[in-house]
């Protein structure tokens, strides 16, 4: 059942710190200092890395690119449809790891056997043991979410984030002083029952709830959040949403953006990325959009926005983890405020076994 809640969606949501503990129980050894994902111990590091997958998936895909290219792996996230019929060249040492919580996506399997076919080793990064994708695939991570009923994928996720993390430190090394990412992957769990407890994404909602067209910028590892973002938006709140890389504003969205149009940017450290997205931020202030700023507060991006929504402090590489939760929640809002059937959206099933 809902145990109570309204929706199973607002349920997962809230489920979050513990699957989130269930998806690292084990992974992370503190007095050794070790990230290990005991299932993958023979699995030598790539070369080069294809993910492929669909939706909510693709988005942790890009986000497991991002860390792998930050290690200096090649790699790149392509959506599964498209690879299947014009799929990437395969060196020797490629990876190819497939994203799915359902592990029955028609387009991930189809991904998935072309690249077999053509001689790579692939993994399944699922939700569902003994999926067909567990099943096919050389190797499997399990993201250990527990069971998500509603169609929009919220836990499932989050989870895909901590396991696509926990993957690419296991097989190449993401950042030289780990101490520091095992202290914040302890306390991710801790950290999104804080957004939950403290969370103003409800009045966000209500005050941004009379627009048509909503938008969402980030960057790097806040980049597939800003899309996961708006297809949150428009999957449950049947509004117009579009998610873009922020830097990619000016060069077409822009003209989009007027005061009817909210832009929610999600600004995390005190960096490169944070300053460039604050002038991105400036940009669409100038056009009087109501800027709503996801931050943790480390740059001043919160002196430009007319709504705020805090985060807690934690590493640069699981911030998207949090700020996606408040996203969760405002698209959330927004639809119960519009009266959608937020379960069972529209035209949408669960899990999609046809191409
Ligand atoms: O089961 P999968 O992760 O392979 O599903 C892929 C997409 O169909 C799925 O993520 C879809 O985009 C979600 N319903 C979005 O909330």
């Amino acid at each position: 059942g809902k145990s109570g809640y309204d929706h199973y969606m607002l349920k997962e949501i809230n489920e979050q710190p513990d699957a989130l503990r269930q998806c690292l129980s084990g992974r992370l050894d503190e007095l050794e200092g070790t990230i290990e994902i005991e299932e993958l111990s023979d699995l030598p590091a790539p070369g080069s890395v294809h993910l492929v997958a669909c939706g909510t998936s693709y988005h942790a895909a890009m986000y497991a690119a991002t860390l792998l290219r930050e290690a200096g792996v090649p790699a790149a996230a392509h959506l599964a449809s498209e690879y299947a019929t014009a799929p990437a060249p395969l060196a020797e040492d490629t990876l190819v790891v497939g994203i799915s919580q359902s592990g029955e996506t028609a387009d991930t399997l189809t991904a998935l056997r072309e690249a077999r076919a053509r001689g790579a080793r692939t993994l399944a990064v699922t939700n569902q043991v003994s999926s067909t994708a567990a099943r096919e695939c050389d190797d499997v991570v399990y993201i250990r979410a527990g069971p998500e009923i509603g169609v929009a994928a919220t836990k499932t996720f989050s989870s895909q984030l901590v396991a696509s993390l926990l993957l690419v430190e296991d097989l190449v090394d993401v950042v030289d002083d780990l101490d520091p990412l095992i202290e914040a992957l302890r306390d991710l769990p801790g950290a999104v029952q804080e957004v939950l407890d403290t969370t103003d994404a409800r009045e966000v909602a209500a005050e941004i709830s009379g627009s048509d067209a909503f938008f969402f910028i980030g960057r790097g590892g806040q980049f597939p959040v800003a899309l996961e973002g708006a297809l949150k938006c428009k999957e449950i709140s049947y509004e117009h949403a579009e998610g873009f890389a922020a830097g990619e504003l000016k060069h077409g969205p822009l003209a989009l953006v007027t005061s009817e149009t909210p832009v929610f940017a999600i600004v995390t450290g005190d960096g490169e990325r944070a300053r460039k997205t604050i002038s991105n931020i400036k940009e669409v202030e100038a056009r009087d959009a109501p800027v709503v700023v996801v931050t943790d507060g480390r740059s001043e991006a919160a002196r430009y926005a007319d709504l705020v929504l805090e985060i807690p402090d934690t590493h640069p590489l699981t911030a998207p983890v949090l700020a996606n939760v408040q996203l969760q929640l405002v698209s959330y809002h927004l639809a119960n405020d519009l009266g959608r059937p937020i379960d069972k959206p529209r035209n949408l099933a669960k899990s999609v076994t046809v191409e």
